[in-house]
């Protein structure tokens, strides 16, 4: 894979079509929405959260499930919401209608239309889902459809399922690099190929089992694809390839050009989401639309974090924000404005993984700016009146090679503290465990210490190996020798 050096300022603006009796998915300027996460012990109350998001303008937020006090605080707002079904409740989501009637009935109808519910996320990135829920993920969105059409609530609410991008986890992948292969390649979760971007193409064995099923039910339903796109960590992993101004949107020069077809790219936004574009293309898929339901870029973050600080966050979120409202899509479908929801409304401090993790706020719980951009047209008109976006040279920053250490299971700690220890790790604890499931490439030996071992290295690279990372009370130790997991 290439990458270039770039530059952009999309200084437009244009006027923000706040509709407010209609489901605004694609208005003319594009939409900004943003995720309010609460992996945190010190946000608002969900009511304060209501009155921060109208006073901000904020007309479109997706939340991770379906919590009740959320859901009410929102009543009235004219906030439209995209609410989640978990991934714990896939399987049985995907098992019967009747659960999934019953979770419609409870966490749906209750509140909506004053709660103007407009999509449920079924599942979150199943594809790197530790649990691996993909199987379940295509019949449990038939399930919430059907279930919507019996309540009668389906033209209002749309079924879809956030997909991870196509280099979102090569953050993962070289934090967790672990030498049960040598050399390890481990494949993005979503795209076979996505440079350059109109080459984009799924993996080759998702597309039978469910990205094809998922797009005709999307197509048919009149539904979008969420995708999760993260530019930041495409930069942390290429930063030597990647420039940090391609990164932010200010490629101030030609563009990387697309051999195939011409067409400039100015963004490694753009060229993500068109990779996605193209691949669904390749499938017949020409008018599904893209909804960005998560992305967004650090403020702060462990040394090793490349580029995680404020002012970049401010320019990748504030030129990303200008690049929307512009109401320009993407090269490859131009004239379909983008829509993209920014993650994360606060910083959340609860959430686990490194430093970055828990600072991508836009806001610190005491509703104070992280740092100041515009969220609609009309701030981005007073912004770009009183001072243009800041245009600095790459920063420079060096990451530590020397004194490498690992974290591996202390066997002593018995199967099953190690065993509740690995949940965490490939839960809540955001380990990369897709190489320790069923039939891939770490799976054996299939022991609790060989597979918690492999998720206690990767949860601890990934925490930048921080003090207190590879602990888990007792049933893990650091080591000075790169062990081997086979
Ligand atoms: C996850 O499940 C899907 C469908 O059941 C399968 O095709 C895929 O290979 C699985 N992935 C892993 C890493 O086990
Ligand atoms: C970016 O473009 C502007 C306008 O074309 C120019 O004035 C400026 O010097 C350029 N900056 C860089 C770093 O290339
Ligand atoms: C998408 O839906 C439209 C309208 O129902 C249909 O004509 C088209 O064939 C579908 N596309 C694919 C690739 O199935």
């Amino acid at each position: 894979m290439e990458f270039h050096k770039h530059l952009s300022n999309t200084l437009c603006t244009f006027i923000f079509l706040l509709i407010t009796s209609l489901i605004p998915v694609f208005s003319d300027s594009g939409t900004i929405g943003v995720n309010y996460g609460r992996l945190a012990n010190d946000l608002p109350p969900p009511p304060q959260v209501v009155q921060l998001l109208k006073a901000q303008g904020i007309t479109k937020v997706k939340i991770f499930d379906t919590d009740s006090t959320v859901l009410s605080a929102f009543s009235d707002s004219g906030i439209f919401l995209t609410v989640a079904l978990p991934n714990e409740q896939l399987s049985s989501a995907a098992a019967d209608q009747s659960f999934t009637d019953t979770w419609i009935q409870s966490n749906i109808l209750p509140y909506h239309p004053n709660t103007r519910i407009e999509a449920i996320a079924v599942g979150n990135e199943v594809f790197v889902d530790p649990q691996n829920t993909t199987k379940f993920l295509v019949p449990a969105m038939r399930n919430i459809h059907a279930s919507l059409l019996k309540y009668d609530v389906a033209s209002s609410i749309i079924v879809s399922s956030p997909l991870p991008s196509a280099l979102q986890n090569q953050w993962r992948i070289q934090n967790s690099k672990m030498g049960c292969t040598p050399n390890d390649q481990v494949a993005p979760p979503l795209l076979q190929t996505s440079y350059p971007a109109s080459s984009g193409s799924f993996k080759p064995d998702l597309v039978e089992p469910v990205i094809k099923p998922m797009l005709d039910f999307i197509n048919q339903t009149g539904s979008y694809l969420m995708v999760n796109a993260y530019p930041f960590f495409a930069y942390i992993a290429n930063s030597d390839t990647i420039s940090l101004d391609y990164a932010l949107f200010r490629d101030n020069n030609s563009g990387d050009v697309d051999p195939n077809n011409g067409l400039v790219y100015k963004s490694l936004f753009e060229a993500q989401t068109d990779a996605v574009f193209a691949a669904m293309a390749v499938l017949g898929f020409n008018n599904v639309k893209i909804v960005i339901s998560e992305t967004g870029w650090p403020s702060d973050g462990d040394e090793n974090e490349i580029g995680a600080n404020a002012e970049n966050a401010a320019a990748y979120n504030g030129n990303l924000v200008r690049r929307v409202l512009s109401g320009v899509g993407t090269p490859l479908r131009p004239n379909e404005p983008l829509s993209v929801y920014l993650f994360a409304l606060f910083n959340e401090n609860e959430k686990p993984g490194p430093t970055s993790e828990r600072n991508y706020g836009l806001f610190y719980p005491n509703q104070q700016k992280v740092y100041d951009i515009p969220l609609t047209a009309e701030g981005s008109e007073i912004q770009a009146a009183a001072a243009p976006p800041p245009r600095g040279g790459d920063l420079e920053y060096t990451v530590s090679k020397v004194g490498m250490t690992w974290c591996v299971a202390n066997e002593q700690a018995g199967e099953m503290r190690l065993q509740m220890a690995l949940d965490y790790a490939c839960g809540k604890g955001g380990a990369d465990c897709r190489q320790i499931m069923p039939g891939a490439t770490c799976y054996d030996p299939n022991t609790v210490v060989a597979h918690a071992s492999y998720a206690f290295n990767s949860y601890y690279q990934r925490n930048g190996r921080g003090s207190g990372t590879c602990d888990f009370g007792g049933a893990a130790y650091v080591v000075t020798q790169r062990p081997s997991f086979q």
